[in-house]
């Protein structure tokens, strides 16, 4: 575990076990037989629901640490982000093991003829490197600058995972869309902060050059 005090400690044991919840209740819900009428799609579902969500709560770490003015809050973004990983890669797991059992070529032609399942692959194939990147010894190999550039496929990799979401929708677009609404104000924000960030290192390079 990467903190030093106790205090951390709790809120980094707090943060993994939240992260965990929805898994043990499945299980909980599997042994009490309350998974549906169609169990394996309500766990598909589920998975790709809560990795969308864990991924939305990894982008939103950032802001929320910079408006309270709370710089360790960084510290468990990459918790978060590993276990919306977790989720998807469950998520895609259940949907070739148990839903396809692993009929390749059916999965082929599904990935290629479904767009929502395209854009899903995409996003999914766009998070492994973050995810086999996400240790000490990946980000001193690639450099601070590299390593940032190449986690900033999250800004894409969200997007994908909502509009995966809006195209598989039959009825009530409702919910994407909410999703897509939070996801547009927080990547707003980034796309806020980087300007005014430009801007503030613009006016300090002139200032510099007229003294
Ligand atoms: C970043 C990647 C992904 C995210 C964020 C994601 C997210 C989601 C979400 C939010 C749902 C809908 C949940 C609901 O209705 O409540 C869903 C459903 C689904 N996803 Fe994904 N997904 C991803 C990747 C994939 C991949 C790679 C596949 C398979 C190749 C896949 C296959 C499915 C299927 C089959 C469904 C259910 C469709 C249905 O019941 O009609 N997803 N996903």
């Amino acid at each position: 575990m990467p903190f030093a005090n106790m205090r951390d400690r709790l809120i980094y044991l707090a943060v993994w076990f939240a992260c965990l919840g929805p898994i043990l209740w499945f299980i909980f819900q599997g042994f009490t037989d309350d998974l549906g009428a169609n169990p394996i799609e309500y766990i598909i579902r589920q998975l790709g629901v809560w990795g969308l969500r864990l991924l939305m709560v990894s982008l939103a770490i950032t802001p929320a640490a910079k408006l309270l003015r709370q710089p360790r809050l960084i510290r468990y973004r990459r918790t978060v982000g590993l276990w919306a990983f977790a989720y998807i890669a469950l998520h895609l797991s259940t949907y070739v093991g148990i839903d396809h059992f692993f009929n390749w070529p059916e999965i082929g032609k599904d990935i290629l003829k479904r767009p929502y399942i395209t854009i899903g692959m995409t996003a999914f194939v766009l998070l492994v490197p973050l995810a086999v990147t996400s240790t000490n010894g990946m980000l001193r190999r690639l450099g601070p600058k590299n390593w940032k550039r190449l986690h900033q496929l999250v800004y894409v990799i969200v997007p994908l995972g909502v509009t995966h979401y809006y195209l598989l929708v039959k009825k009530d677009v409702r919910p994407p869309v909410v999703y897509g609404v939070i996801v547009t104000i927080l990547l707003g924000y980034r796309l806020y902060a980087w300007a005014r960030q430009r801007r503030e290192r613009a006016l300090k390079a002139a200032a510099k050059a007229a003294a």
